[in-house]
């Protein structure tokens, strides 16, 4: 065995965030710079000396050269096996079900989820633990750490294996097993739903398009939707995946599915319209000319879960990240099971699944989830819905209103400023933590705020304390605005507004959202200077 021991020494900056090291692929493919985050993640974690790791990405460029060094130096770290997607493919809920049920000891992800991808464009690369969920902020902070004290990585001198050949190849004692990445995660989806009914639905004429927008869903939409589910060929578009997404910006949202939006408010929409991201973990679903937007999904699905075999027997409980809306709420309540509000990132929701105190989770940013994996998990989430609308035969628009009718309406709406100067984005939350202990009680346009503060959680599970997790404004009435900057953007910096008004008024369940939104865009602006602060008059991205 001939292993490398190369001196280096820390690179600034490899701190991961909400979900991983996201760099620009260009910082990436710096010499050093892959290896020396790949040996910081292996010391971090304690090392790993006869473990089994799950590896693979989805599918950008720089994905398949990356792989390769990550095998080499896991070979070179004495790990036993490295379970790897053929072709360096796999969807992040597909790596988290591998994780688990291989089992493996973690596994490294490659993606920098829905972010464009190419040489110019943007990399990533998380550790989730035997969990199969993110590493936890300890064990982040654990591989920041090590970051900052690397003096040397270690490598095998040997080629890693091919990674289009299916089979178990050897690289300098450990075992490379190279395995289809679809198999294992259809066939979970298989126990989870009532395929038979979702068959019977597409047979009666139901028509779908599921977006998968260049990236990694798209074969695992294909042998699920078309072959398995006999879905009509072409239900799937854009369902090859291309090392930089096709020149897009693999989100699934209103505008970067934009073809996907045009064919579902277009003269011959069909029934259902559904996307996924990069790395497969986020959804979109959209009706014939009815977005439904992903806090309301989660409650949605949180309501109607039990009518797919692997939720019958009902829920645990349910959880949400603090900014996504509080619909889901309303649902928990009326079902008498629990539900928790936990920070921003997928990690959060790992604790409460583990303990078995939550089944279903979500994001506002299009993520959906439950127990199955400890990923969210996009394809999972248009399967359910598909589930519940072959039991239930109703469109999704009355669906929705049948959904607002009895819990009621949390309008909802994000507006995202990008690469904002980083200071003038930090003064902006300064100034509004500034006025914090004064507004109770005060006025702000026409709204009178009820109660602010900066959102920090107590993990009921583990007790850790997580501080700063973004600013939460209630206004009397059922509003609430809540500032974030993004952890996850690799320009500036990123804000995030997010704008809630619960409604329960029956007369007014349908209007536009950022006419129903008016007074609480107007007062975060009134509390923020948004435009003043960032020189923008507008959001970038408004979903
Ligand atoms: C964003 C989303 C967050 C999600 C994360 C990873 O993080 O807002 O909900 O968990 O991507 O997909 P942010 O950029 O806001 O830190
Ligand atoms: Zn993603």
């Amino acid at each position: 065995m001939s292993i490398q021991e190369v001196p280096t020494q820390p690179i600034a900056g490899q701190k991961p965030g909400t979900s991983g090291l996201r760099k620009k692929t260009r910082v990436f493919m710096e010499p050093g710079y892959l290896e020396n985050f790949v040996q910081a993640v292996f010391d971090g974690i304690g090392g790993i000396k006869g473990q089994t790791l799950v590896v693979g990405g989805d599918g950008r460029y720089f994905n398949d050269k990356a792989i390769g060094t990550i095998l080499r130096m896991a070979a070179a770290n004495g790990a036993a096996r490295a379970i790897v997607g053929q072709g360096g493919i796999l969807s992040t809920p597909a790596a988290s079900n591998l994780i688990r049920t291989k089992p493996a000891d973690g596994g490294l992800i490659l993606s920098a989820s829905h972010n464009p991808g190419g040489p110019d464009e943007d990399f990533g690369l998380k550790y989730n633990g035997s969990n199969g969920g993110p590493a936890s902020e300890g064990v982040t902070a654990k591989i920041h750490d090590r970051t900052l004290e690397m003096d040397r990585y270690l490598i095998v001198d040997s080629a890693a294996p091919d990674l289009s050949a299916l089979g178990a190849f050897e690289l300098e004692g450990m075992v490379v097993e190279i395995i289809d990445p679809v198999a294992d995660y259809a066939a979970m989806m298989e126990k989870l739903f009532d395929f038979d009914a979702i068959r019977a639905l597409f047979k009666r004429g139901f028509r779908m398009k599921f977006d998968a927008m260049h990236a990694v869903t798209g074969p695992y939409a294909q042998e699920i939707l078309e072959t398995r589910l006999g879905a009509p060929a072409g239900t799937v578009m854009n369902g090859t995946p291309s090392p930089d997404f096709g020149g897009g910006h693999p989100d699934p949202n209103p505008i970067w599915a934009k073809s996907l939006m045009d064919v579902m408010y277009g003269s011959d929409a069909p029934d259902f319209g559904a996307a996924s991201d990069g790395d497969g973990d986020r959804n979109m679903i959209v009706g014939r000319r009815c977005y439904v937007s992903p806090s309301d999904s989660l409650a949605v699905l949180a309501d109607l879960a039990h009518l797919a075999p692997g939720y019958s027997k009902g829920l645990a409980g349910v959880a949400r990240s603090m900014p996504t809306s509080g619909a889901v709420d309303r649902v928990a309540e009326a079902k008498g099971i629990e539900s928790f509000e936990t920070p921003t990132g997928w990690k959060f929701f790992g604790n409460l699944l583990d303990a078995g105190r939550v089944t279903l989770c979500g994001e506002e940013s299009a993520g959906t989830g439950s127990d199955h994996v400890r990923e969210k998990d996009g394809l999972w989430a248009v399967l359910l819905w598909l589930n519940i609308l072959a039991h239930k035969d109703l469109s999704v628009a009355d669906l929705m209103a049948d959904h607002w009718a009895r819990y009621g309406r949390n309008y909802y709406s994000r507006h995202d400023y990008e690469a904002v100067d980083s200071q003038a984005a930090n003064g902006l939350m300064d100034a509004v933590r500034g006025q914090l202990k004064d507004l109770a009680g005060k006025s702000v346009g026409t709204l009178t705020v009820a109660q602010a503060d900066e959102f920090a959680y107590d993990d009921p599970i583990d007790q850790s304390h997580s501080a700063g997790q973004g600013i939460r404004i209630f206004f009397e009435g059922g509003g609430r605005v809540v500032f974030r900057l993004s952890g996850t953007g690799t320009e500036g910096a990123t804000l995030r507004v997010y704008l809630e008004q619960l409604e329960t008024d029956p007369a007014r369940l349908q209007i536009d959202p950022q006419t129903a939104l008016a007074e609480i865009i107007a007062a975060a602006d009134a509390l923020a200077g948004i435009t003043e602060r960032t020189g923008r008059d507008a959001p970038d991205v408004i979903t």
